[in-house]
């Protein structure tokens, strides 16, 4: 780790400039999480809807506790959990001085703590929270790379730095869980499963259909998307497609393929997922078809990003 770089980005967030920073999930767009101005920053960068809130990224649970009202439910995920790629949402406390852009004034705060080294060094040398939603355009295809990264946002001089950590491990959003209403609710399918959830908060619902208004906008049906149309579950693919395949026997005849896991492995699926897109997202092919991936473990995250892919189109 170059710690200069890493003292440089701590100190354009405390002044309130956008810097990209890599977590173990995806590349993060990150301001200060107590200043509007910074926050104003990534909303109008991204082309972000206002009302769409920003996970808040702390050092440890004690920073996190600063923010979140937590409750005994909220403690055994963050200490089974974190750092790692868990979100959890809880009521926000009356006196944390969190930008209500960021919350979007809701009295609910969306919590992480990210995995990645270089993230929470510059978590721990910043000594603030950190408002970072995915680091790239609104709707488009999340990053897992700072050339990803680069290559949304080059031109634009509100983007300070990027700080390049590789490629993210984990290669998709956290899981997402709600813990503020009286029962859990999963908003976001991740590389933390129901299942690892259930070990510690018993049984739970899925995202909250009841209202219009998504509880979590990610959630949005338009989101992730290439430009290109992307087709799921394909068993036949024609020479003018890219094929993003998934298994031993790929399928045969397109343009170009890449395969997600030759070996059928959903992790290693899910942390190709978006630079394989990145890849194939290309005008000289006509469309991306997907072959089927196992809606099983982590295989419920990757077909649910897919699922939103596919129908923006
Ligand atoms: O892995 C991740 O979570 C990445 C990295 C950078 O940490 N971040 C990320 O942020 O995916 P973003 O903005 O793309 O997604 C944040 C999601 C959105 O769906 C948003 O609606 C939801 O979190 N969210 C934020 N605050 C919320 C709240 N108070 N209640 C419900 N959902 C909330
Ligand atoms: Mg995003």
């Amino acid at each position: 780790m170059n710690i200069s770089q890493l003292e440089k980005a701590a100190y354009l967030l405390r002044q309130g400039h956008l810097v990209a920073i890599p977590t173990e999930t995806v590349y993060g767009l990150a301001a200060n999480a107590f200043s509007d101005q910074a926050v104003a920053k990534i909303y109008s960068l991204k082309n972000r809807p206002s009302f769409n809130p920003l996970i808040i990224h702390c050092k440890d649970l004690e920073m996190a506790q600063e923010i979140g009202i937590f409750n005994d439910y909220a403690f055994k995920l963050a200490k089974a959990f974190w750092p790692g790629p868990l979100t959890i949402v809880l009521p926000l406390s009356t006196n944390a001085p969190v930008s209500q852009l960021a919350t979007t004034g809701l009295k609910t705060v969306a919590l992480r703590v990210p995995a990645h080294p270089m993230s929470l060094k510059i978590l721990e040398l910043a000594c603030i929270p950190l408002a970072a939603p995915s680091a790239n355009p609104s709707e488009s295809i999340s990053p897992t790379s700072a050339f990803h990264v680069e290559k949304a946002f080059k031109h634009n001089n509100d983007l300070s730095m990027i700080i390049d950590g590789g490629a993210c491990d984990v290669g998709l959003e956290s899981t997402i869980v709600d813990l503020s209403g009286e029962k859990p609710i999963l908003l976001r399918p991740g590389k933390i499963t129901r299942e690892d959830l259930r070990t510690f908060i018993g049984e739970f619902s899925d995202i909250s259909l009841e209202t219009g208004h998504p509880k979590a906008p990610g959630q949005l049906k338009r989101h992730y998307a290439p430009s290109i149309p992307l087709k799921m579950n394909v068993h036949e693919v024609n020479k003018s497609q890219a094929l993003l395949a998934f298994g031993p026997s790929p399928l045969l005849g397109a343009k170009k393929t890449l395969n997600l896991s030759p070996t059928a492995d959903l992790i290693g699926a899910a942390a190709n997922l978006f630079s394989m897109l990145h890849e194939l997202d290309n005008t000289v092919f006509e469309s991306i078809a997907v072959m089927p991936i196992p809606h099983q473990g982590v295989g419920i995250a990757i077909n649910d990003r897919l699922s939103r892919a596919e129908t923006s189109q």
